[in-house]
């Protein structure tokens, strides 16, 4: 497995497995109405093309040696991508994870490290003092995965899906 930058022409691909994977972060009472409705608004095909046009933005993907897409990780610079966070947030400057999806076949192998190993490396290479997340605080896996990878909770946020309000923790790591 490979994590380059996703190329110009992926965003049906990633838009794809974004509608994939999105539903496996979300509490199992939120509707499935609501999740679909961020869907469309957030991970469709249209949304993945500003993604990969847009400054400040970078999606990597990690592709698979028969060159399918099982990962993708969409990184915001700063706070942009929630500013009421920036007060919790403790370096500078910092990068956000606003999307961090690993194919459900995949969980438990080892991909989701190497995708945020290549994060990792992209926030250095950024100068970035930190990279920051949020996740929904029932998401058990992943604030597993996070925290054992060594971010640090800062706090929390409502986040929107659907119009209808859920807590996220938001979690730092120091680069
Ligand atoms: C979050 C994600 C990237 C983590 O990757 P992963 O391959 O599943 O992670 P790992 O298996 O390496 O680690 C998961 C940890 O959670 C634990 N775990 C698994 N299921 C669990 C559950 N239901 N409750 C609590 N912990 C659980 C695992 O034992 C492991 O713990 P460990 O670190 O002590 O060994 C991946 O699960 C994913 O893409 N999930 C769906 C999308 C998502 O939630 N993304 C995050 C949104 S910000």
């Amino acid at each position: 497995m490979v994590v380059r930058p996703a190329l110009p022409d992926e965003a049906a691909t990633l838009a794809d497995l974004a509608a994939r994977t999105f539903p496996l972060a979300c509490p199992p009472e939120l509707p499935r109405e609501a999740i679909e409705e961020f869907i469309t608004e957030h991970l469709d095909v249209d949304a993945f093309r500003g993604y990969l046009n847009t400054d400040g933005y970078t999606v990597l993907a990690s592709v698979r040696a028969d060159g399918e897409v099982c990962a993708y990780a969409l990184l915001v610079d700063g706070a942009a991508m929630d500013p009421a966070c920036a007060h919790l947030l403790a370096g500078d400057p910092t990068i956000g994870i606003s999307k961090f999806y690993v194919d459900q076949s995949l969980h438990g192998s080892g991909a989701a490290r190497i995708l945020l190993d290549a994060v990792i490396d992209h926030g250095r290479l950024a100068d970035a003092r930190s990279l920051w997340l949020a996740t929904n605080v029932g998401n058990a896996r992943a604030r597993a995965f996070y925290t054992r990878s060594g971010f640090v909770e800062r706090g929390t946020r409502i986040f929107t899906v659907g119009g209808l309000d859920n807590q996220d923790v938001v979690l730092e790591l120091p680069l």
